[in-house]
């Protein structure tokens, strides 16, 4: 079956799919059995797909996944009755937070959302289905130092790249469709097309889509062909994860819950919480109990887990489920009051996200000889009916499948600045001086295994950062008028480091984010870097020829540099919504959690299966990696099991 014919069968399940799986999900735990062989803490984005595979893989072993949100039909970013990003009226339900104050962000705070439904973060995130660069992940095997060298389980570019091609089912474009956008692609990207998680392009764009594209081409950024194939820089295209044919979304609760369905071994409770795994007789003697808390009526039940428990429940949740656990940091887990199961200080720390500043910019060449435009959306009722007519049309067409854009540019730090090589400098210092560890929270500063790891990040992002060909910038772009446009830029790779933690009064309540953005000074240098390329896209004779005028930072930073580093520092989003790394896949001597099988250092039983493992963040939206996390752990987890002979 090709991947058209595929499509379509799935989109048969997922209309009657409303139906389904609600009959199935379970509600009260008077409706599990009297134990399981897995349980999956968390319905998100890596947790299910774990699940999807171990069900597959072992129809004779019963896996339970817990989630606190429900199942839910999840729209698009950009399906009708909305117009052009504002919110969806039914978006599925999401966890929504403001960091505590950033001092050296100008005591902003970050707002971060994750998904709250089966499906987690891939339910209602942006739709932008990108990879990063194999530099990215060739990090990740780096920092995990000799020790992982050692290890069977490779998490560098080729050990992971098998994993990203087998976690989706990407659809070429048609002929006609790749012709008028120039959209360009490898197929030897992408793998055998079984898994009805779905890539896939628009055959709509916005009319003044390719003035920046012209314009970026003018500071000297060439289109790249393809940019899932673990070369990534320039001018990307980028899929949505949405159905080639319906343009629907296409998430985790689908394509590895509601699409594989039914299996007998495969459960679902939906609207519970956990609470905590329990080693009643300690940590060595695994696996752990699961405790859950009903949202319905608040009571508490253990489940048994006969192999293992899986803890996906997101890089903001997993830590705090672990803490509740007594796994953490000891001497936060004192001052909380909670006995200390195992002493690991990496849980929660090494938080990083993707943020940054954006520039503004006016025309006084008003876009009257372009149509469409998302204004057409607002003031043109035919456009907008035939929008939303067109959405309903199999294939589907017009501006509803678009999502919110599928172009940006990648850019390498040493093309974005002559200077990279002193900031580089900086960070290698900074690494090898002794200095580093003024850069953690201030309660690890002392914790040498902590800094050991800090440390190996920083030499390893200043090799990143050296690379002409690994991005340090991103700026995603869909339409830049008709009045006033934005670009934002993406720190791709953070230095600075924080915590996520529960909260001692209140410790099954939201977790207590502080993200110490700018903590370490060199981001601000390179956040300014990245402006200051930015800036010079409105120089661009193509920028010019439409009167193209700065209004942020604009005149209130004209000529000087501290200016420019407070427009930084007041003006930066600091959350991209993508946060990750707070369980990370290190040695424990470096401040690890998990090692490259993802299981705990020093539990039994016990993994965690999610955006807590990276170590690093790669230069890339996440839910493509969270994905193939998923799918490289199940084989992982599968092969270990196939080996002991169950
Ligand atoms: C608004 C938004 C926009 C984004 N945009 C993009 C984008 O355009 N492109 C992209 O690639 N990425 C994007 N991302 C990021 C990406 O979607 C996530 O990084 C990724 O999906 C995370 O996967 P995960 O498996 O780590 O966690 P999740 O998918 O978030 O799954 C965690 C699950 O655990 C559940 N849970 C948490 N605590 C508990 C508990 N105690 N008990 C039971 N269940 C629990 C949660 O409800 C959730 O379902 C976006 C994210 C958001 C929130
Ligand atoms: C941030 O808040 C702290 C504590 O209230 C204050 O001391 C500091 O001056 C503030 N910083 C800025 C830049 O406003
Ligand atoms: C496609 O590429 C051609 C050749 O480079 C160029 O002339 C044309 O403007 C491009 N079209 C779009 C929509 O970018
Ligand atoms: C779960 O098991 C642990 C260890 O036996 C016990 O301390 C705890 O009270 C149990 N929780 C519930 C809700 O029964
Ligand atoms: C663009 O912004 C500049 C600076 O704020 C302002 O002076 C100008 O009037 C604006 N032009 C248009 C066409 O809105
Ligand atoms: C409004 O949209 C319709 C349908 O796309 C189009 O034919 C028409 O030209 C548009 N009107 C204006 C004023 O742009």
């Amino acid at each position: 079956m090709g991947p058209l014919a595929a499509a379509f069968v799935s989109f048969t399940a997922l209309t009657s799919a409303a139906s389904i799986p609600r009959l199935h999900a379970k509600r009260q735990d008077s409706q599990l059995r009297d134990e399981y062989d897995f349980v999956v803490v968390g319905g998100g984005t890596s947790g299910l797909t774990v699940a999807d595979r171990l069900t597959e893989a072992f129809p004779e072993k019963n896996v339970l996944v817990i989630e606190y949100g429900d199942v839910q039909y999840a729209p698009g970013t950009f399906d009708p009755p909305t117009d052009w990003i504002t919110p969806h009226p039914d978006a599925a339900a999401t966890w929504s937070f403001n960091s505590l104050p950033n001092p050296d962000m100008a005591n902003t705070t970050a707002f971060v959302k994750a998904g709250q439904v089966v499906g987690g973060s891939s339910a209602v995130n942006g739709m932008f289905f990108d990879r990063g660069s194999r530099f990215d992940y060739d990090a990740w095997a780096e920092v995990g130092g000799p020790e992982f060298e050692q290890s069977s389980d490779k998490w560098d570019w080729a050990g992971i790249f098998p994993f990203f091609k087998k976690s989706v089912t990407f659809t070429e474009p048609p002929a006609d469709v790749a012709e008028k956008y120039n959209y360009t692609w490898d197929v030897s990207a992408y793998g055998d097309d079984s898994t009805p998680i779905y890539s896939s392009w628009s055959a709509f764009q916005w009319a003044d889509q390719p003035v920046l594209y012209k314009a970026w081409q003018e500071i000297g950024i060439n289109p790249a062909t393809e940019c899932a194939g673990g070369d990534k820089e320039g001018i990307c295209w980028v899929p949505a994860s949405q159905h080639p044919i319906t343009a629907r979304r296409s998430h985790a609760g689908l394509g590895h819950y509601e699409d594989v369905l039914p299996r007998a071994n495969y459960d679902l409770l939906v609207q519970h919480q956990v609470v905590r795994v329990v080693y009643p007789n300690g940590p060595s003697d695994g696996p752990p109990l699961v405790e859950a808390r009903s949202l319905a009526d608040d009571h508490l039940f253990n489940v048994t887990v006969n192999a293992e428990v899986i803890v996906s429940a997101g890089a903001l949740h997993t830590p705090t489920v672990l803490q509740r656990s007594g796994i953490g940091p000891a001497s936060f887990l004192d001052s909380a009051g909670i006995p200390v199961t195992l002493d690991l200080p990496g849980v929660g720390s090494n938080f990083q996200d993707h943020s940054g500043p954006s520039i503004t910019w006016n025309y006084s060449q008003p876009y009257t000889d372009f149509f469409p435009l998302p204004s057409d959306m607002v003031n043109n009722a035919t456009f907008k009916a035939d929008a939303v007519a067109g959405f309903d049309e199999e294939p589907a067409r017009g501006p509803y499948m678009l999502a919110g854009g599928n172009s940006a540019i990648f850019v390498s730090l040493p093309h974005v600045t002559a200077d990279h090589g002193e900031i580089t400098a900086m960070i290698r210092a900074m690494a090898t001086d002794g200095t580093a560890s003024s850069y953690l929270p201030v309660d690890l500063r002392t914790v040498p295994a902590m800094v050991a790891g800090y440390e190996a990040q920083l030499l390893t992002l200043a090799d990143l950062l050296d690379n002409p060909e690994a991005p340090s910038l991103e700026t995603p772009w869909a339409t830049s008028g008709p009045s006033q446009a934005a670009a934002p830029s993406f720190l791709l790779h953070p230095l600075s480091r924080g915590t996520v933690r529960l909260d001692a009064a209140d410790p099954l309540g939201p977790p207590v984010l502080d993200y110490r953005a700018g903590s370490n000074p060199v981001d601000v240098e390179i956040h300014l870097a990245h402006v200051r390329f930015l800036r010079g896209l409105l120089e661009t004779p193509t920028m010019k020829a439409r009167g193209a005028t700065e209004t942020a930072p604009g005149e209130e930073v004209a000529g000087s540099d501290e200016a420019l580093e407070g427009y930084v520092r007041s003006r930066s989003t600091l959350s991209f919504m993508h946060p990750c790394c707070t369980a990370a896949m290190l040695p424990e001597e470096r401040g690890g959690v998990v090692g490259p099988d993802l299981k705990v250092h020093g539990a039994e039983g016990l993994r965690v299966v999610d955006m807590s493992i990276i170590p690093l963040l790669p230069g890339a939206h996440l839910s493509a990696t969270a994905y193939a996390v998923g799918e490289k752990a199940a084989d992982i987890i599968i092969q270990e099991w196939k080996a002991k002979g169950q």
